[in-house]
């Protein structure tokens, strides 16, 4: 059975007609943008703010109206995956280097759904690595910060350069 796929598909039914959507970022959320795509093909309205490059491009391949963040004061449900969850619905977001966009847009939701499969359940968060999403004028600095931290900081590099994320920031993992 695909977890993913069934976590992924289930959100659409929280969909309605006439809204404007978040579409998260994501292995998981791949699946509800095919869905919403079907159901999107089947005569509803709805427009989606992306949460990055990725989710736009596959959204538009599958005939989703996409609208500029900035053109909308707020968002009627967000759907996006994450990389931990705890009980009381704390989670890590960023695994997919998409966590800034997603936050950003999260925010100006007036409801949110996570979709996880059941591996990604934990008692207390910490057993996937932290993202933090960081300017590269003060990535430095911040690094050395989390280093006296102790929180064991991560470039992320994509090959062998640093990793770029849509806002062109870098990503410290912890
Ligand atoms: C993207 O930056 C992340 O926050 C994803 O939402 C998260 O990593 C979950 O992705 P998967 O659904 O691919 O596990």
């Amino acid at each position: 059975m695909n977890c993913k796929k069934l976590a992924g598909e289930k959100a659409v039914e929280f969909i309605k007609d006439g809204m404007i959507i978040g579409l998260g970022t994501g292995s998981t959320v791949y699946y509800t943008t095919v869905k919403l795509s079907e159901k999107v093909k089947e005569g509803l309205n709805i427009k989606a703010v992306s949460t990055s490059s990725s989710t736009t491009q596959l959204a538009k391949q599958l005939g989703i109206s996409v609208i500029p963040f900035e053109k909308v004061d707020y968002i009627d449900l967000t759907i996006d995956g994450a990389d931990e969850v705890d009980g009381s619905l704390n989670g890590i977001k960023g695994g997919g280097g998409a966590l800034l966009y997603e936050k950003l847009v999260a925010t100006a939701s007036n409801k949110v759904i996570w979709v996880i499969d059941e591996n990604k359940r934990v008692k207390y968060l910490g057993k996937f690595p932290l993202p933090i999403e960081v300017v590269p004028f003060a990535y430095h600095q911040i690094f050395n910060k989390l280093k006296i931290l102790k929180l064991n900081p991560v470039i992320r590099k994509s090959h062998d350069n640093k990793y770029i994320t849509d806002g062109q920031h870098y990503i410290i993992d912890n």
